[in-house]
């Protein structure tokens, strides 16, 4: 598989960094993952943004600009393509960006003048059948004990690795949190709740990470004619919504069936997830 590293491509089998890296020793750095539809990066400028304010919130600089990002992940593309042995533009993908600190002394104080370590790797993009969407997903839920900057796209994940085992433990696919009986978010996926025909999704705050698909999910609903709206979510409204979706790079949007074993509303994937879902597979053209 094909990566970058501080200046050079080459393959995650043999690309290495330093054990001193920040990355390693505090996880000290923050991530992007990129969804690449036929050889294109599917709301990039969305996700250079996000990962501005994630660096200026862990007070790092960003070592390139928009354009030289750019130009790096279509090289990615390129090569992902063609290890698959493809055209670039038949390739679906997954571009992950990850940029540490950088390389020091263990200190927990931030080092000045260390040049920040850059990574990059590609791979395809998984996707699920029709036929599983069709049955839909388990969820669990649980108390969200993470930190309370979730809005940073920050590579340390103890706590989204802990919540996240949680449903792994059970055969689901997403643990669902709430923080003092509010819906925050899943492990690694934005809940969206829908009552009514009306999506509601939390606010924009510093309790959850606010996904590429928040603006996307706004706009599928508007341009469905769906009403759409960010308020603190209680739990049970969560208990009683007639669907539950789940949203992310790699998920696009995907129905909630079971919650901790109780079916979501009938059971079966509802209708406002059916235009959602096909709104997106148009937006991806
Ligand atoms: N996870 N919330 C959390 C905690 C996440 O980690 C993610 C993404 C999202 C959804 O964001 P987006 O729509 O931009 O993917 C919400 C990525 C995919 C990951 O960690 O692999």
């Amino acid at each position: 598989l094909p990566c970058y590293l501080n200046g050079e491509f080459s393959t995650v089998r043999e690309a290495r960094v330093s054990v001193l890296d920040r990355g390693f020793i505090f996880g000290d750095g923050i991530y992007e993952v990129v969804p690449v539809y036929a050889g294109r990066p599917f709301r990039f400028a969305e996700h250079m943004a996000r990962m501005d304010r994630s660096l200026a919130e862990m007070r790092m600089r960003n070592p390139r600009t928009a354009a030289q990002w750019r130009e790096l992940v279509d090289q990615l593309i390129d090569r992902y393509a063609r290890y698959a042995g493809t055209a670039a533009a038949q390739t679906d993908q997954l571009v992950y960006i990850q940029i540490t600190r950088g390389v020091a002394m263990r200190d927990h104080a931030m080092p000045q003048d260390i040049e920040p370590t850059v990574y990059a790797m590609a791979n395809r993009m998984g996707s699920y059948d029709a036929e599983t969407r069709a049955r839909g997903f388990s969820c669990v839920s649980a108390d969200d004990f993470r930190w309370k900057k979730a809005h940073i796209k920050s590579t340390s994940l103890a706590g989204a690795v802990l919540s996240r085992q949680m449903s792994a433990d059970e055969g689901a696919i997403e643990t669902i949190m709430f923080r003092d009986g509010l819906l925050s978010e899943a492990s690694s996926s934005n809940v969206w709740v829908v009552k009514d025909g009306a999506v509601a999704g939390p606010p924009r705050d510093n309790l959850v990470l606010e996904g590429i698909r928040y603006g996307l999910v706004e706009q599928l609903c508007r341009q469905a004619g769906i009403p759409f709206e960010l308020r603190r979510i209680g739990r049970d409204e969560v208990l009683t919504a007639d669907e539950l979706l789940l949203s992310s790079a790699t998920k696009e949007v995907l129905p909630v069936t079971t919650l901790d074993g109780r079916p979501v509303g009938n059971g079966r994937p509802g209708p406002i997830y059916d235009k959602l879902y096909a709104g997106y597979q148009l937006a991806k053209q």
